[in-house]
């Protein structure tokens, strides 16, 4: 596939209005994506887990105005109308405009709520940008269904591909938000059908020990990012380890894919944790440098450690491009696991807050009306 595959022949026929909903979840990578080329391709692969509770839920309702210059739409979150969320839907929308030539013929009302507070210093940014790409890739096939002579359909496969495409042209790692369990995004020697332009669901043997892997968020600091990731992927331009981190990454995910078929835990932490403690390297060693981790961020990184070397539990930590830590664990240890977070780590949340999720399935069509 190639960029060109996902522009539409014109559309024939129009719609007058409609409407979607699709929700989406978040997701946490195990191999880190950071530092990007020109139209958000990775500079190297990564792949995560699709979590399941963390979710953003999107309505988009069109209606049919006179083609103009300029896009229409507006947006709300949570009920709210948002000015201040339209500069990067009008980005967006100007970056897909060739992909969605429908753009510019309907106004557009965007209605989002998310599962986890908007504060939460939880990016909504993946599954907010894929639920969104889901919206309009749904009026795109309606568009095409109302076309009755068109003998070829858009197919499942290629909804998917260009949702994921599209969901990429808004955030990078929101391409890898539409489908479950685990997302490979970027182009990597041992898989196949890997691609830079959209995630793909990991193709390979998981391991049980993987099955229902727990995904516990704790919030250490709730606060906007001081740095955003698109400042953090463009100082990967001329960082001096750079290439030696694009290398790692190719390297890690062929480890990972021995890791996930053997399901062996203890490889599983040393590769996972490594790869969030190098995201934060590559932070702390561009120019500018950064530090996004708290001192809370730390406590908790020494304390899992104490816990695992007491205890020989499975449990690890992986880190976003903030503060705060999501804890990662077999199912079979949410009983120990659990009351360890309560008795030792609670304390280093903002207001003692956390979020218990784990591994799910991906996007979900809500409704459906047009
Ligand atoms: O999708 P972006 O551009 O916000 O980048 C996110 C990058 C990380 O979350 C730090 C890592 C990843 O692969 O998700």
């Amino acid at each position: 596939m190639t960029e060109q595959d996902f522009i539409p022949k014109t559309y024939p026929k129009t719609l007058k209005d409609g409407s979607f909903t699709w929700s989406s979840p978040s997701n946490i990578a195990l191999i880190k994506y950071w530092g990007k080329k020109k139209d958000q391709i990775p500079k190297n692969p990564s792949i995560s887990f699709t979590l399941n509770h963390c979710k953003t839920t999107t309505t988009v309702s069109f209606t049919k105005k006179e083609r103009s210059n300029h896009f229409s739409f507006e947006v709300f979150l949570s009920g709210e109308k948002k000015e201040d969320f339209k500069p990067k839907i009008e980005i967006f929308f100007k970056r897909v405009e060739i992909y969605l030539p429908f753009l510019k013929d309907y106004h557009f009302k965007i209605e989002t709520t998310n599962t986890f507070p908007h504060s939460s210093g939880i990016a909504s940014s993946a599954s907010g940008m894929s639920a969104l790409a889901l919206c309009l890739m749904s009026i795109e096939k309606s568009i095409e269904l109302a076309d009755n002579k068109r003998d070829i359909k858009m197919s499942d496969e290629f909804f998917i591909q260009k949702a994921s495409f599209l969901a990429r042209l808004g955030s990078g790692s929101a391409c890898r938000s539409l489908e479950g369990d685990l997302v490979v995004w970027g182009k990597h020697d041992k898989i196949e059908i890997s691609s830079n332009l959209f995630g793909v669901k990991y193709p390979f043997e998981v391991h049980e020990n993987f099955k229902n892997y727990q995904d516990t968020i704790l919030l250490v600091d709730k606060g906007e990012k001081q740095v955003s990731s698109t400042i953090g992927h463009n100082l990967m331009h001329k960082h001096p380890f750079a290439e030696a981190r694009f290398k790692q990454a190719h390297k890690n995910l062929s480890r990972l894919i021995t890791i996930l078929k053997d399901g062996n835990l203890d490889a599983f932490i040393e590769v996972v944790e490594s790869e969030a403690l190098t995201l934060h390297a590559m932070m702390m060693t561009s120019l500018p440098y950064f530090i996004l981790m708290k001192p809370h961020t730390l406590e908790i990184i020494n304390k899992i450690w104490a816990f695992r070397q007491k205890t020989n539990s499975k449990v690890c930590f992986t880190l976003d491009a903030g503060a705060n830590v999501h804890i990662l664990y077999p199912e079979n240890e949410i009983k120990n696991v659990l009351k360890f977070i309560n008795n030792e780590l609670v304390t280093y949340c903002q207001k003692g807050e956390y979020i218990n999720d784990k591994i799910g399935f991906g996007s979900e069509l809500i409704n459906k009306d047009s």
